[in-house]
């Protein structure tokens, strides 16, 4: 765990970054400095409670911003000296990327620069971003490795993260600041957000009500446990790595049935299904190759799916 540090997470307040928050608040001679503009892609009431329980912590301070808005991250760079930034702050998922593609870009690689520019102004020591499966498309070959070529990405979400990891590498070749980008794999567990598929299914099996599921069921995805993905960025970042890029996930693939399949068992309860074509943008496979993971960072997930949908699933019935 990184220690005695002032630690900007962007996004802090969203289903991953407030775990993260939550992590570095555990070694006490951290300062994390959460960034979020609890903006209405998912109602922000949720935002709010996702951070609630650590917000009264000292070491903890919460400012109510758009990344968009330079001057006032200017602001807060001038006033904590920061060592680490985490950014997880973007506009997420695929569907919405293809209805609003320029807010995708303005948020996703301007606000981007906006970070790194701050990184280069302020000396930052370390910057890690929050990059995404989605990057390698309709690849075929699997498990996906971080060497592949991903000049294909199949929607506007997908093509800003590209582009975020290549400022990040344009930042580290002019002004030597270590980069990390870290692929997550689809990631689900407590807080996750309400559009995702685990959250949507779990809900629609526990109200009875049907389940439209795209490409009849037959995509594949590789499912990650928050905790495991927690876990994995905290190792990265405890490490010396000077430009690199990471998969976190869980290595293991299954079809969007066999996950309806499971979280039925979860919850005791049969699906109402209806089976529909694929979405445009949605990639037909996700599958990690987390070799670079766990031999160079430690990485050592923890949750199979049976264990990490139990945990979802009884925390979303007590919500
Ligand atoms: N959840 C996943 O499965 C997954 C998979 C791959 C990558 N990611 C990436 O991980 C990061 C976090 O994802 P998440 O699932 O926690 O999403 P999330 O939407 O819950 O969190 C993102 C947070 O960023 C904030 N934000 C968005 N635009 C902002 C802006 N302009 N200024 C300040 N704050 C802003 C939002 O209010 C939100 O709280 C994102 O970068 C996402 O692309 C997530």
């Amino acid at each position: 765990m990184i220690k005695n540090q002032n630690i900007v997470v962007t996004g802090g307040a969203g289903f991953i970054g407030s775990h993260l928050c939550e992590a570095l608040l555990r070694e006490k001679t951290n300062t994390v400095i959460c960034l979020d503009n609890f903006n209405d892609f998912y109602d922000p009431v949720i935002k709010r409670n996702n951070i609630s329980s650590f917000q009264k912590h000292d070491q903890f301070n919460l400012y109510s911003l758009d990344i968009l808005h330079k001057e006032d991250l200017e602001q807060i760079f001038e006033k904590e000296n920061i060592h680490t930034i985490f950014h997880l702050a973007a506009r997420a998922g695929v569907r919405p990327s293809i209805q609003s593609p320029k807010l995708y870009a303005q948020v996703n690689i301007e606000g981007t620069i906006n970070l790194l520019e701050c990184a280069k102004e302020y000396n930052v020591e370390k910057f890690i971003l929050a990059s995404t499966s989605s990057i390698y498309g309709n690849k075929k070959k699997v498990p996906f490795s971080e060497t592949d070529p991903v000049d294909h990405p199949v929607s506007p979400y997908a093509t800003t993260k590209k582009a975020a990891e290549l400022m990040c590498y344009n930042y580290h070749h002019l002004y030597q600041i270590p980069m990390a980008c870290i692929r997550f794999f689809t990631v689900y567990g407590p807080r996750q957000r309400p559009e995702m598929a685990i959250h949507m299914f779990t809900k629609h099996i526990l109200e009875g009500t049907p389940i439209p599921v795209f490409n009849h069921g037959k995509c594949e995805r590789d499912y990650t446990y928050i905790d495991d993905i927690i876990q994995g960025v905290l190792k990265v970042s405890e490490f010396d790595f000077s430009f690199d890029i990471v998969n976190l996930g869980e290595s293991k693939t299954i079809t969007t049935l066999d996950l309806i399949k499971r979280i039925e068992k979860a919850c005791g309860k049969k699906a109402k299904l209806e089976l529909i074509k694929a979405q445009p943008g949605d990639v037909e496979k996700t599958y990690a190759d987390i070799t670079r993971a766990k031999k160079v960072y430690g990485y050592d997930p923890q949750y199979p799916i049976e264990k990490g949908l139990h945990m979802f699933v009884e925390w979303y019935k007590h919500l």
